[in-house]
């Protein structure tokens, strides 16, 4: 019986010897990429790095790679490039497999899967906060500043049912490459630390970064399990319109302010124009006093009356106008 194992071998070695004489072409047999690594670079981030096999034949092939993530989220694209950055949530631990393929013929078969992973972060389960929720706030903010406009978060969370009386946490929140933390905590009757506001944030709204959320704790009875979510702005906070708003009701207010002014200007000159050259109504006086005269002489009173009450009306508003500009 001991005498069938390695019977078996030998027959396994010559298949596999009998399968890489019958390829096309020894030298493109696709090697596994080397030093495969998983690297948290950043809050909710990690860069997977790998090496091109030094074994492998690269003249005359492009070479490609395809990767795999296993967890927390199962997905899988391909790369020619030797490493990729990936956003993803934490907590939960990071897994990933690479793979050599030749570029330019995806028949040609791909070499062996190396994998790597990232392990769930140490603490007691039931430790964690749970039911994190965050909201973005886009308000109008002190138009001498460079930015006309500040994003505000807020966040909430409940303690972890299992995490001692004495636990505390700590909120970060990372967008594009800036991160940090709370400072304005809300703290329930135990004083364990359960919301957190940022009255300025790095946010763009009108961005399409992931905005990340970490929450860690300690206790002196037991490690904190972290906790970390990330968050699409257009699905938080949905006030993008405020700003861009607020600047057109400005604009426009100045454009108002503008014809105004020019108006007035206008009046201004016009005014002045009459004063610069008050002989026009002096005439028209004359004349209609030449006419209530002749009118007196040729119909009688009830006539002239009419005629002179019209004539105080008219320097009646020549008056009023004055007093306006
Ligand atoms: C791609 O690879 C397959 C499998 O080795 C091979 O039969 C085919 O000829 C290759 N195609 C090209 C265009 O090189
Ligand atoms: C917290 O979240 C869980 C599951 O997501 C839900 O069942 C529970 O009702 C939530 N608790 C509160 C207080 O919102
Ligand atoms: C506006 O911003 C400037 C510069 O940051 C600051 O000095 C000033 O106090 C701010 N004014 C108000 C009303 O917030
Ligand atoms: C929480 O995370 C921050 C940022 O990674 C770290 O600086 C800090 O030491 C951590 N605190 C605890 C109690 O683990």
């Amino acid at each position: 019986v001991s005498s069938m194992a390695p019977a078996l071998l030998i027959l396994l070695g010559a298949t596999v010897i009998l399968q890489t004489d019958s390829l096309p072409n020894k030298n493109a047999v696709l090697l596994p990429p080397v030093s495969f690594t998983i690297k948290v670079i950043d809050l909710a981030q990690v860069l997977l790095h790998w090496e091109p096999n030094p074994d492998q034949e690269q003249r005359n092939v492009q070479l490609g790679y395809h990767v795999k993530i296993n967890a927390p989220e199962e997905k899988d694209y391909e790369t020619r490039n030797t490493e990729s950055r990936r956003v993803t949530i934490l907590h939960k631990g990071f897994s990933a497999s690479v793979r050599t393929i030749l570029w330019n013929n995806h028949s040609f078969p791909a070499s062996s899967w190396v994998s790597a992973e990232l392990k769930v972060p140490p603490g007691s389960p039931g430790t964690s906060i749970v039911n994190l929720t965050c909201t973005t706030n886009t308000e109008a903010y002190n138009y001498t500043h460079e930015r006309p406009y500040q994003v505000s978060l807020h966040c909430t969370w409940l303690v972890g049912k299992d995490a001692p009386e004495d636990t505390q946490y700590f909120l970060y929140y990372r967008y594009g490459s800036v991160t940090e933390e709370c400072r304005e905590y809300s703290k329930d009757t135990q004083q364990r630390n359960i919301a957190c506001r940022f009255p300025r944030t790095v946010i763009n709204s009108k961005g399409r970064d992931w905005l990340a959320v970490y929450v860690n704790g300690s206790s002196k009875e037991e490690a904190i399990k972290p906790f970390d979510q990330l968050f699409a702005l257009h699905a938080i906070g949905n006030d993008k319109q405020k700003p861009w708003m607020e600047w057109l009701l400005i604009v426009l207010t100045a454009a108002a302010c503008f014809i105004l002014l020019i108006v007035s200007l206008i009046c201004r000159i016009c005014h002045l124009w009459t004063k610069l050259f008050p002989p026009v109504p002096a005439p028209k006086t004359n004349i209609k006093d030449f006419f209530v005269s002749i009118n007196h002489e040729k119909t009688g009173s009830s006539e002239t009356e009419v005629e002179v009450i019209s004539y105080v009306e008219e320097a009646g508003l020549e008056t009023l106008e004055d007093s306006v500009f």
